[in-house]
C-alpha cells in the first residue's frame, strides 16, 4: 500500500519512510508500549500546541515514560516535517515507545524510548459529509479502564470502528454501563433540549482538545451546555449528535443505529458551533491567536 507521508522523524534524524528503520524487539511493536499524539496544523501552524504537549506529558507520566524531548525540541522536529509537505494543513502524528528491550513485561531499566513522528496534508470531511452529516452505530466499549491516556494499543478501537464501517456507518459510539464514553477515535456531543452535552472527563475518555475548544467557544459565545453523563436513551432521543476530532472538526452524526438523528442533516446548533470553530481557526492562521 502507498504510504502518502514525504518524510520521518526517527529518533534523532530524518528519512524518507522507507528507510527508517526500528527493532523488531521494540516495546512498542512487542507489547503496544507506548502513547502518541494527533496535533492538526492550520495555515502551517501547530494548532493548540501547547494542550497536546500537556496531554502527551501526563500520557508519559502515567505510563512512566520521561518525556525524551522539552517543548522546543518537540516544535523543530515537529515543524521541519511540517516544512517538508506543500499543503498549509496537516496532520502530525508523534509516538513515544518505552524502546528496545528484551521480551519482559516488567520494564527495563536503561532502556532509551523510540521517537517517531510523521506530518501529512489534512484530509477533512467531504462539504456534504458536513451538510448531510454521517452514519454511527452504538457499541459496546471493549476498552480498558485508562481511556484518559492516549495509548498506541488501539485493538479495541480498530474493532469497534471495523464493526461500524461493515455495518455502513462512519463511527462506533460507545456505550458502558449504560452511558455514552465517546467514538471509537472521537468525542460526542447530544443536543438535548437545545443544550450541547458532552460526557465529563474521566479514566473512560480521552480529554479531547478538540472537545476542550467547542466547549470554550460555547462558553465565550452564551450557547448553552453542559458537561455530564448522558445515557443511552438520551442519545437515541437527542436532537442533534456531534462528533469532535482533531481532522474531523465538529461533524454531525445524522443517522443513528439505522435512525435519523433529528431532521437527519446538520441541526442548527453543528451550524452555528462549527462557523465559530472555523472563524476561531481563521483567526488562529493569521497569526493572532496561540
Ligand atoms: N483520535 N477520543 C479518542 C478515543 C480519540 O482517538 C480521539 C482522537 C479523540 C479526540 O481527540 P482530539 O480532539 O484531541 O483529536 C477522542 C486521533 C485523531 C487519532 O487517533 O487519530
Amino acid at each position: 500500500m502507498t504510504i502518502n507521508v514525504n518524510s520521518v522523524y526517527l529518533n534523532g534524524d530524518f528519512y524518507s519512510p522507507d528507510a527508517a528503520r526500528i527493532s523488531v524487539f521494540d516495546r512498542g511493536f512487542i507489547f503496544g508500549d507506548g502513547v502518541y499524539e494527533v496535533i492538526p496544523v492550520f495555515g502551517r501552524r501547530l494548532f493548540r500546541f501547547a494542550q497536546h504537549l500537556a496531554r502527551l506529558e501526563a500520557s508519559l507520566r502515567e505510563v512512566r515514560i520521561a518525556n525524551p524531548l522539552d517543548a522546543a525540541q518537540w516544535r523543530e522536529v515537529l515543524e521541519q516535517l511540517i516544512a517538508d509537505n506543500a499543503e498549509d494543513d496537516q496532520s502530525v502524528y508523534l509516538q513515544v515507545t518505552r524502546g528496545v528491550a528484551p521480551r519482559d513485561h516488567a520494564f527495563p531499566s536503561d532502556v532509551q524510548p523510540t521517537v517517531f513522528a510523521y506530518a501529512q496534508p489534512l484530509r477533512y470531511p467531504l462539504p456534504e459529509q458536513v451538510t448531510q452529516g454521517v452514519a454511527a452505530i452504538t457499541v459496546s466499549d471493549l476498552r480498558w479502564s485508562r481511556c484518559d491516556i492516549k495509548a498506541i494499543a488501539l485493538l479495541p478501537n480498530t474493532l469497534m470502528r471495523q464493526q461500524a464501517i461493515d455495518a455502513g456507518a462512519a463511527e462506533a459510539i460507545l456505550i458502558r454501563d449504560g452511558q455514552v464514553t465517546e467514538g471509537a477515535a472521537c468525542n460526542i456531543f447530544v443536543v438535548s433540549a437545545g443544550r450541547a452535552i458532552t460526557p465529563p472527563k474521566g479514566p473512560f475518555i480521552l480529554p479531547g482538545i478538540t472537545r476542550d475548544l467547542v466547549l470554550e467557544l460555547m462558553q465565550a459565545h452564551g450557547i448553552a451546555h453542559a458537561e455530564r453523563p448522558v445515557s443511552e436513551a438520551e442519545l437515541h432521543a437527542a436532537e442533534e449528535i456531534w462528533l469532535t476530532s482533531s481532522g474531523k472538526e465538529i461533524l454531525p452524526i445524522t443517522r443513528l443505529d439505522g435512525a435519523p438523528v433529528g431532521g437527519g442533516r446538520q441541526g442548527p446548533l453543528n451550524a452555528r458551533v462549527l462557523a465559530l470553530y472555523r472563524e476561531y481557526k481563521r483567526v488562529f492562521c493569521e497569526g493572532q491567536v496561540e
